[in-house]
């Protein structure tokens, strides 16, 4: 789906703009990712709307005088605010999801079961090394469990 797409479907949908929200919804995703890879900042929003009146402003004033130009002006301005603030939702909640994400993977890699893997290759690998026999029990659960 293209950004145009995304407008058209904004001004045909005006009597019913729930109709918008997966749409929108699933926008928020892909920009939540960019904001999480770092290549999105949260006030390129506001300057994209501005820009995006301005060059509206710009077109409309071609065939309409100052007031009707304001008009029209306050009337997208509207709509693509309201548009933006849908999407906007979307990446917050994506962002949030994400997070929640990268804890579970981070207590999982400080989870009991993952230290003892570790304990045990390492000690598989200092045993291959220097040829000695440790005793198994030393890596038991109650010593990790100690040192946590
Ligand atoms: C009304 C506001 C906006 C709408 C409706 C919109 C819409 C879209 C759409 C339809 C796509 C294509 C998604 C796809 O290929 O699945 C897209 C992608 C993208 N948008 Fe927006 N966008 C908006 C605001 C912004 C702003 C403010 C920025 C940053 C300046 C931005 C940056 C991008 C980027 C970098 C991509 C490419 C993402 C990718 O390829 O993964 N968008 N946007």
């Amino acid at each position: 789906m293209r950004f145009m797409q995304v407008i058209e479907g904004a001004v045909k949908a005006l009597d019913h703009l729930t109709s918008l929200d997966v749409i929108l919804d699933n926008l928020g995703r892909r920009h939540g990712k960019l904001e999480v890879n770092g290549k999105f900042r949260s006030y390129y929003w506001s300057v994209f709307l501005e820009c995006s009146i301005y060059c509206l402003r710009h077109a409309f004033s071609r065939k309409m005088n100052d007031k009707e130009v304001d008009h029209v002006i306050i009337l997208w301005r509207y709509l693509l605010r309201d548009v933006m603030k849908k999407i906007k939702a979307g990446t917050t909640a994506d962002i949030a999801h994400r997070m929640h994400q990268m804890s579970i993977d981070d207590s999982r890699k400080y989870s009991l079961t993952a230290i003892k893997h570790k304990e045990s290759n390492a000690s598989s690998a200092e045993n291959s090394s220097k040829n000695l026999q440790r005793p198994n029990k030393i890596y038991s659960t109650n010593v990790i469990t100690d040192r946590l």
